[in-house]
Parts: C-alpha cells; sequence; structure tokens
C-alpha cells in the first residue's frame, strides 16, 4: 500500500490551542483521524511524525526514505523558513513533497514569505486550514500515478 508520510514541524502540537484566529480550532489528532478516514477511502497508509526538534525531523526524513514511505506532505512550521538541513535532508531522500500551511503566509509578515522548500517541491498548498493536508496527499498520490509530472524526479 502506498505509504505517505505526514511530517509535523515544531509548534504544531499545540493547534487547537495555537492563536486559533490564525489556525483554526482543530486539534492536530483531529486533523490526524481525518487524514486517516481519507487513507480508508482512498487506499494509502499515513504515518504521522510530529517534532519541534531540526534534527529529529531530519532523522525522521531520512527513516522515510529508508522504509519505502513513497512521498511526504510536510508542515515544516517555521523551520519551513529557516532551515537548510531539512532542505538537505528532502533532497537527500529524493522523495516527492509537497509543502502545505494551514495559514496563508503571503498576507502574514514578509519573512514568512521565503521557503526554503517550495523550489524542491512537487507543489505547494496553503491558507485553507486543515484540508491541505488531505489537498497534499491527494496531490502525491496523483503524481505517484503520473511519475512524469513530479519536478523532483524528472
Ligand atoms: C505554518 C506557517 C509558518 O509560518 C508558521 O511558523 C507555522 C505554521 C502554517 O501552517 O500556516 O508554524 O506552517
Amino acid at each position: 500500500m502506498t505509504k505517505i508520510l505526514i511530517l509535523q514541524g515544531p509548534n504544531l502540537n499545540r493547534l487547537g490551542s495555537r492563536e486559533p484566529s490564525t489556525y483554526g480550532t482543530r486539534t492536530l489528532e483531529e486533523i490526524h483521524e481525518e487524514i486517516r478516514a481519507l487513507g480508508t477511502e482512498t487506499g494509502f497508509a499515513p504515518i504521522f511524525f510530529q517534532s519541534n526538534h531540526e534534527g529529529a525531523l531530519v532523522d525522521r526524513i531520512h527513516q522515510a526514505g529508508d522504509e519505502g514511505v513513497h512521498g511526504i506532505v510536510a508542515n515544516l512550521g517555521a523551520y519551513t523558513h529557516t532551515s537548510i538541513a531539512i532542505r538537505d535532508a528532502l533532497l537527500s531522500v529524493g522523495l516527492p513533497v509537497v509543502e502545505v500551511h494551514l495559514s496563508n503566509v503571503y498576507k502574514r509578515e514578509s519573512f514568512r514569505k521565503k521557503s526554503l522548500i517550495s523550489d524542491i517541491s512537487a507543489g505547494v498548498i496553503g491558507g485553507l486550514g486543515p484540508i491541505v493536508y488531505r489537498l497534499g496527499v491527494l496531490g502525491i498520490l496523483d503524481l505517484l500515478k503520473n511519475p512524469g509530472k513530479n519536478p523532483i524526479s524528472s
């Protein structure tokens, strides 16, 4: 079965109570439950990992490369804007990545407009709330069916 890593960066464990006017009121577990339901419906196996630590995220990406994960939906939180290490880890495994954000980062502070991940991602989805994860997974599944569309493997 297709395995998709849902990678969550720092502070996303606080969803539900964290800045609800920006990130909504759904918890991370509730969001994961919606992704699980989509997995049951459409036939993929989600693997969930959240960490507040850059190195742990790097290690989990390496592990994904070694364990036959097919693609990564990544909300790297603030590391999106700062982490060369996570960018390099994603490049090192060469899996298709969709970058997602709950909020529309382009409507926010200017430092959020820069991403170190977007140009190595197959796609970027943001600003729509928790549905971004499910859209990201559907995007990866579509890419896997049509690998020529994946800018990383082409
Ligand atoms: C975020 C946007 C980032 O700028 C921020 O640091 C986050 C969450 C989002 O989902 O909108 O932690 O990735």
